[in-house]
Formats: structure tokens, C-alpha cells, sequence
């Protein structure tokens, strides 16, 4: 579907609500379904990823009861293979593969794990060889989906991960935790990546230490407890961008988790001088939350973004862009180099579009660079591919809003993977 993007004349103002987190929306289907009991989970994500999960623990005999389109009952316990062929689609959904692998990985029956064709071409081996490692037996094509996995009972490691990858640890975690695994699992990796699967297993009741980059989990019961599930800072990003590059925009963003392992993209906004305010902060179901409210920021200077920055806003790197190409001086994105193992390569197509609006970006093996100019706006007049990637399509929109003349973003279906609910929340702030 091809999406035409105009220059926003006025600003964007009022309120909106941010939907639900997907990290921790996927976590709350899968937590609760191996926990013991009956849970309600409040505020699930409408996003075709997180369906993914709830449609493939549905094929593992766990009961999900919608009770509205946001809330449901989920009924968790032993796992029962029912898919036929014994074959789980994960959809485009990276996160269902590598968490789902890490309880699979110890059940005592075979199960195969497919994805479209964005996700079979993502790389497996991070989760295959640690998992390898605990004694798992799992086949896959050259390190990538299909993955066949023969469960069996696992032994518990010392691992320290070459990668900052949530997705990696929390799959280790979700192995580790199960309570036929023998011993515990200890996790380090280089810099902290989200913790939502930490807390979250503290909160259902799991024996589990973290100190730092490192985790001990200890093979536990969890017990079911009802989850509501906070509103993505990733989602709000888009408007956090929006906002600061729109002039005349002065808006309020309700419900946005800011866990400390997510907030990279508001530190970063504060180090381009951006004027982001966060007020009534709160704390839901061991998550903190805030409303944001944001402001039109005339005077955005540039800033470098490395280390430990990175996995505190991996997701979040498409739109930087865009605002770094509204503010002065040269932005670098530098030890992001995963990147390019996203639903697509996101430092490739990114460049790639974004130079096709005017945008001073330029490509670096782990990373990119942009020479941002407050006094040149973007030029627009072209159509950019989204190659299947969800961010790429918002990012695109958000740049399309100060473009001079129409751009063409094609592919903007592809915003149903985490955020169907983004342009009507455009509109409302138009
Ligand atoms: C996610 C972790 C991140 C992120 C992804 C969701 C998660 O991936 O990019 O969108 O829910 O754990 P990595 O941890 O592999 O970087």
C-alpha cells in the first residue's frame, strides 16, 4: 500500500494515548502461559507480532479468552503440542522466535519454528549455540528458520554474550527458568539490553538475581498474575520526533513506559537540546510510566551516539535519523552494527531512502552519519521502499510531515506489525 505524506502546515497539538509495549506484551502471553493459573492481561498490543505469539500458544493448548480486543484471559500450565505438522508460524516477529526457542528448547516434544520471509533470513545462531551449549538439540538452515527443535531436559550455564540482545538473554532466561532445567543460568552481556523478561519473572514469582549486566536465574514455579501492560516508548518515538521537528507542535503523550533500559531516545533528545518534559511518573505492574509532553525545538544540535547508548535505543535509531537531519552539526551513530540484522539491513535502506528526500546521511559499517542543517528543510518529491520493516514505514511518514513537496511511502501496510493505531494518532494531533 503506498501511503502520500504532505508538509504539516500547523503543528501537531493535543493529547494522545501511546498503545501498548510489544516487548512486553509478547512477554505477558508467555510468561502467563507457562506460569501456573489464571491471568488477565490489560492493554495487550493490537500489533500483528504479538498476535503471532498469542496464535502460536494457542497451538500449544494454552487457553486465551479475548475478553475485549485489549484484554484477555489466559489460562497457563503444562504445554501441549497441538500444531499440525508440528510446524509454529512466527510471522515476521524476530522476538516470538528467539523467546519461544528458549522454552521449547525443554519440553518434552519436537516442535518447528518458521517466519515470512524478512524473519527466515534473520540470523538464529545467537539463540542456537548458547542454547547448544545448556545441551539443546535443535537443527536449523545455516543458522537461520525453519528451526527444528527436539526438546529434552537442559543443564544450566555460565554465559557471556558477545551481543547486547534482549532477545538472546531473555531466551536464555525463559531456558534457564524452567523447572525441569537441572542447576542454575548465569547471563552477562556487554551492556545492559531491556529487562522487561527480568522483571517480569520476579514478578510471577521466579528465583532470579541481577546485578548489573549480569543475571542468575534459578529453575522456579511461576505463578499467574494479572499484567497491564504499559505504552511503548518505541511507538511514542515516532512522536517524540514528530513533535520536536513539526513547528508549532505542543502535544502530550499519555502512558509511556520509561524503563531505564528503553529511555536511550529521550537522552539522547536531551543531549540535541530538544524540549521534552516528563511529568507524573508512576509505577504499573513493576514498569514505570509517564506522560511525555513535547515541543517544537528550533535550535536541535547534533550529538554522538555509541556503547552502552545503543541497545537503550536500538529500535529507535530509523527516526534519530530524521531528527539528526534537523539538527545542527553532525550526528554519529557509531557500535550499531546489529542493525543490520533487523526486519531488514535498517543501516542500508535507511540511507538509502533517506538520501532520496535531501537527508545529508551516509552509510558506516556500524552505523551512520548525518550532517543535519536546521536551515535547509528536506526536499521530498520521491516514493521510499520500506522493505517489509515496520520502523522504516513510521520513520518515513514522520520525515514526509516537513518535506517540501509529497513523498510516497510505499509499503506502509507494513506499521500493522507493532503500531496499526499510528496514523489515526497523527490525525488526532493534526
Ligand atoms: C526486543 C529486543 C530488541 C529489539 C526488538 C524487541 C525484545 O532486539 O530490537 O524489537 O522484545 O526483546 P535485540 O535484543 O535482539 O537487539
Amino acid at each position: 500500500m503506498i501511503k502520500c505524506v504532505q508538509k504539516l502546515k500547523n503543528g501537531l497539538r493535543g493529547n494522545i494515548e501511546i498503545p501498548a509495549d510489544k516487548s512486553i506484551s509478547h512477554r505477558a502471553i508467555m510468561f502467563s502461559a507457562i506460569a501456573h493459573g489464571e491471568a488477565i492481561i490489560s492493554n495487550f498490543s493490537s500489533g500483528a507480532d504479538c498476535h503471532s505469539t498469542l496464535n502460536l500458544f494457542k497451538l500449544l493448548g494454552t487457553k486465551i479468552e479475548f475478553i475485549d480486543d485489549k484484554i484477555l484471559k489466559v489460562k497457563g500450565g503444562n504445554l501441549v503440542p497441538l500444531a499440525p505438522d508440528k510446524i509454529y508460524s512466527c510471522g515476521n516477529s524476530g522476538t516470538t522466535m528467539r523467546l519461544v526457542s528458549g522454552i521449547l528448547a525443554g519440553q518434552d516434544f519436537e516442535s518447528i519454528l518458521t517466519g515470512d520471509e524478512s524473519l527466515s533470513k534473520r540470523p538464529m545462531k545467537r539463540i542456537i549455540e548458547p542454547l547448544k551449549l545448556m545441551g539443546a538439540d535443535i537443527s536449523s538452515m545455516d543458522g537461520k528458520a525453519p528451526l527444528y527443535i527436539r526438546g529434552r531436559q537442559l543443564q544450566g550455564i555460565e554465559y557471556n554474550s558477545p551481543i547486547s540482545s534482549a532477545q538472546v538473554k531473555s531466551c536464555m532466561l525463559l531456558a534457564g527458568v524452567n523447572e525441569k532445567t537441572k542447576g542454575q543460568t548465569i547471563y552477562s552481556e556487554p551492556f545492559i539490553s531491556r529487562n522487561h523478561t527480568e522483571l517480569m519473572l520476579k514478578y510471577l514469582g521466579a528465583e532470579i538475581e541481577t546485578s548489573g549486566n549480569k543475571t542468575i536465574i534459578t529453575p522456579s514455579e511461576l505463578a499467574a498474575k494479572n499484567i497491564e501492560v504499559v505504552g511503548d516508548i518505541s511507538s511514542a518515538a515516532f512522536f517524540i520526533v514528530a513533535g520536536l521537528i513539526v513547528k508549532g507542535s505542543d502535544f502530550i503523550i499519555k502512558n509511556v513506559g520509561i524503563n531505564e533500559t528503553r529511555t536511550g531516545i529521550l537522552d539522547v533528545v536531551k543531549r540535541m537540546n530538544g524540549n521534552v518534559e516528563i511529568l507524573n511518573t508512576r509505577e504499573v505492574a513493576g514498569e514505570l510510566v509517564a506522560d511525555i509532553r513535547v515541543q517544537y525545538t528550533e535550535n536541535l544540535k547534533s550529538c554522538e551516539i555509541s556503547g552502552a547508548d545503543i541497545p537503550r535505543l536500538i529500535d529507535e535509531l530509523p527516526v534519530i535519523a530524521v531528527l539528526a537531519s534537523q539538527a545542527e552539526g553532525e550526528t554519529i551513530v557509531k557500535d550499531a552494527g546489529d542493525l543490520r540484522n533487523k526486519e531488514t539491513d535498517r543501516i542500508s535502506c535507511l540511507v538509502k531512502e533517506l538520501q532520496k528526500i535531501g537527508v545529508d546521511i551516509f552509510e558506516q559499517e556500524d552505523g551512520f552519519v548525518v550532517n543535519g542543517c536546521i536551515k535547509k528543510g528536506l526536499a521530498g518529491d520521491a516514493k521510499l521502499e520500506v522493505y517489509h520493516d515496520h520502523r522504516l514505514a513510521m520513520s518515513f511518514y514522520v520525515a514526509g510531515l516537513i518535506c517540501e513537496k509529497e513523498i510516497a511511502v510505499n509499503g506502509f501496510e507494513w506499521t500493522n506489525i507493532s503500531f496499526p493505531e499510528f496514523e489515526q494518532l497523527i490525525d488526532t494531533l493534526s
